[in-house]
């Protein structure tokens, strides 16, 4: 019983957990459907197997932890977890969302010894996730005001965050909500983004209807289009627009800056119009 499953393992956050646990020496074990065993938010016959021998598990659900069913899933696995002995559960959430914390507390009703990681938006999302086409075409179109703030967080402040609390202790029964050090514009994230890139990027904004019908016609489906456009019909209204201390509560440090993050990026050459599919950072 010494192994950590870290469900999603090859995603923004995942990978990044999945990395830091192996150079630390801890078996680690990846939870994916294409994984060995494989795991699948959608076929309970799968999460069994993946646990066994599991000690810890770093959970985060698919899609998103806010949609309607999230909740039912994540306490039934984490329920199943306990009951194959599993003790320490940490939850990759997001903020804002009433979806997101019936997630929460369905798996703090397990009975693991939990910790959350309540998460602001990704500066990832970016370079690794739904923005990367619109960065590189040079439009990014969101259903957000231009003006409205939101702190970014970096991935890698978010893994920092999960292993800590997967593998040191005093971080049972935490709630660590996560922001980046900085409120940032929707309109201005993408101009420090341009700037690092050398190359016009501009924002966009639109209404949820244009963007879904944007999501549409590029091929994305109706089912995930639906499930986005719901969630960012709840959250994108300057709810979270204010900065946390999660960071600095679970590191004794201070988060990763976003021109951090865009400097890097774009070191990395993924943002330039015409470059490959970079792997990830
Ligand atoms: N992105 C954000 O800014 C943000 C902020 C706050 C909270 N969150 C939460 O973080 C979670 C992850 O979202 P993300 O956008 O960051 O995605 P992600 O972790 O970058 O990627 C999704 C991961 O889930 C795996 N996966 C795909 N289908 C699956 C299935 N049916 N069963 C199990 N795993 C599956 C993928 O594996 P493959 O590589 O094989 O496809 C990949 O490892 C969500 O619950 C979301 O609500 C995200």
């Amino acid at each position: 019983m010494n192994t950590t499953l870290v469900l999603g393992g090859t995603g923004k956050t995942g990978r990044r957990v999945a990395q830091r646990l192996q150079a630390k020496g801890v078996p680690t074990r990846i939870g994916t459907p294409s994984s060995t065993p494989p795991f699948d938010w959608t076929d309970q016959t799968t999460w069994a197997p993946a646990l066994e021998q599991v000690a810890s598990v770093y959970v985060t659900y698919y899609p998103d932890v806010a949609v309607p069913g999230a909740a039912e899933a994540v306490g039934a696995f984490a329920d199943l977890a306990v009951a194959h002995g599993t003790r320490r559960l940490v939850l990759l959430s997001g903020r804002g969302e009433d979806g997101a914390l019936a997630s929460e507390q369905a798996l703090q009703q397990s009975g693991a010894d939990w910790t959350i990681v309540r998460s602001a938006f990704m500066a990832q999302n970016f370079d690794q996730g739904m923005f990367l086409e619109p960065v590189r075409a040079g439009e990014v179109a969101f259903p957000a005001d231009p003006d409205l703030a939101e702190p970014f967080i970096d991935a890698d402040d978010i893994a920092d965050v999960a292993v800590a609390a997967l593998t040191t202790d005093g971080h049972v029964g935490q709630v660590y909500e996560v922001t980046g050090p900085r409120l940032l514009s929707w309109a201005g994230a993408v101009a420090e983004i341009a700037t690092a890139a050398g190359r016009p990027i501009r924002y966009l904004p639109v209404s949820l209807e244009e963007y879904a019908s944007l999501l549409l016609e590029n091929q994305v489906p109706g089912d995930y289009v639906k499930m986005l456009t719901d969630v960012f019909t709840e959250v994108l209204d300057g709810r979270n627009a204010w900065l946390t201390d999660g960071v600095q509560r679970a590191l004794g440090r201070p988060p990763r800056d976003f021109a951090e993050f865009a400097r890097d990026a774009a070191a990395t050459g993924i943002w330039t119009a015409d470059a490959d599919h970079a792997g990830p950072r």
